[in-house]
């Protein structure tokens, strides 16, 4: 127990969600602690996204108590977290709260880390210990969670070797809890829906799913991914591409002036998050640098070429199901050509197994919490 002075009080704890994926990954943890009776729950929205934190919201029934709408146009980093943390330290004086919750590794979350430091308030790390050793891949997220995990007084871990990172850090054992990855708790509430991608794809077609956004990948690195891309559909006749394009203007400006005008490849905005999951049912290949993707298309039996030269998540990997093939021409080419041509291939790769979560990371969450501060 951190305290005792909670008797017969609700406790109340503030979950923060900044961009897209943190709000998919704390909507089942805020739809879960706002059934406990004990729990009073405050959604602090930073909105480092906008639309792509709102559609999330709206899907998932979600309504922010605060909003600090923080995003900009091209956003750089030092003026967001400057932004960010000028912002949370009002909300955090004003609200004081007994436990701050948030997940992942986003400069919100770094941010509202160190913020909750300085106000001597308990911070809850949904999603910790995720590393691949390397602070420049993925940048600048491995020192985000990195610096989140000094700081955080609770650490839920999603699989073992996220625990395994943890305590090579000093972290004690007490503090880290293995819950498993809220991810698949959201995607469980609606993979078995009927759900439609909304865009209407050709149904004769083998359907290539893409996505991109990370920093590191900027410039020459987001080209090859580009390259290869336009290689594929025009190898493949019988293979169409999805792209939801990421809003950033470092990826969508270069992959619309790369890839528009194919007849084989569909550029589309961010796809809300329900016709997303639609997309990677209907998907036959995944191309992505994205973490949440990773963790969510072995869950639905779907095969990713990650384009990223490192990943944190290294369980689907030995699993067989994804493979990193970093943001480089050839290996992107030599890997999809593989899953294309090679049905036994594919096969083992596509493969339906979970490796991140059962569906129960944030009854996990909440119990851990109940028993450190109200019991
Ligand atoms: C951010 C996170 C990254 C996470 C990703 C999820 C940081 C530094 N980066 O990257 O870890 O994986 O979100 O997608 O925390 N934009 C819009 N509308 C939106 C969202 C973004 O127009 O709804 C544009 C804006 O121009 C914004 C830019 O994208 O300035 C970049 O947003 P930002 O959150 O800084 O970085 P991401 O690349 O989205
Ligand atoms: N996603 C979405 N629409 C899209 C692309 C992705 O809803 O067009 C979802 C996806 O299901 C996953 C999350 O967004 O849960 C991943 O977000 P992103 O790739 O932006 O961030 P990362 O996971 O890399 O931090």
């Amino acid at each position: 127990m951190i305290n005792n002075h909670f008797n017969n009080k609700k406790i109340k704890i503030i979950c923060v969600i900044g961009t897209r994926p943190e709000a998919i990954k704390m909507a089942p943890v805020i739809l879960t602690l706002q059934k406990k009776p004990w729990a009073e729950v405050r959604i602090l929205a930073t909105a480092q996204h906008r639309h792509m934190l709102d559609q999330v919201l709206a899907a998932f029934a979600i309504k922010p108590d605060i909003d600090l709408d923080i995003m900009r146009p091209n956003q750089a980093l030092i003026a967001l977290t400057a932004r960010l943390l000028l912002n949370l330290d009002d909300v955090l004086r004003a609200e004081n709260p007994n436990i701050v919750l948030a997940q992942g590794d986003t400069t919100t979350v770094m941010t509202v880390a160190l913020a909750c430091f300085y106000h001597h308030i308990p911070f809850g790390h949904v999603e910790a210990g995720l590393r691949t050793g390397d602070m420049q891949n993925p940048f600048p997220e491995e020192m985000n969670r990195t610096i989140a995990g000094r700081l955080s007084r609770w650490h839920f871990a999603p699989t073992q070797s996220s625990r395994l990172n943890l305590l090579r850090e000093g972290i004690l054992d007490s503090d880290i809890y293995v819950t498993g990855n809220t991810v698949i708790d959201a995607l469980m509430t609606v993979a078995k829906r009927d759900l439609s991608i909304g865009i209407e794809m050709d149904p004769s077609k083998r359907m290539i799913l893409v996505t991109a956004h990370r920093r590191e990948n900027f410039g020459e690195p987001f080209l090859q991914v580009c390259r290869a891309i336009r290689s594929l559909a025009d190898t493949y006749t019988d293979v169409e591409i999805l792209y939801p394009v990421h809003p950033n203007p470092n990826v969508a400006e270069v992959a619309y002036s790369q890839l528009a005008n194919h007849p084989r490849i569909r550029l589309c905005p961010p796809l809300d998050y329900l016709p997303f999951v639609a997309a990677m049912k209907r998907a036959y290949l995944i191309l992505s640098d994205s973490g949440g993707v990773q963790e969510e298309a072995p869950a639905l039996g779907k095969p990713v070429l990650v384009l990223r030269r490192e990943t944190e998540r290294p369980e689907a990997v030995t699993e067989g199901v994804v493979k990193l093939v970093g943001p480089d021409y050839d290996a992107i080419m030599s890997e999809s050509k593989r899953l294309l041509d090679d049905e036994k291939c594919y096969a083992a790769m596509a493969r339906g197994v979970s490796p991140y979560g059962d569906g129960r990371a944030s009854e996990r969450i909440a119990a851990i919490l109940q028993k450190a501060v109200v019991e």
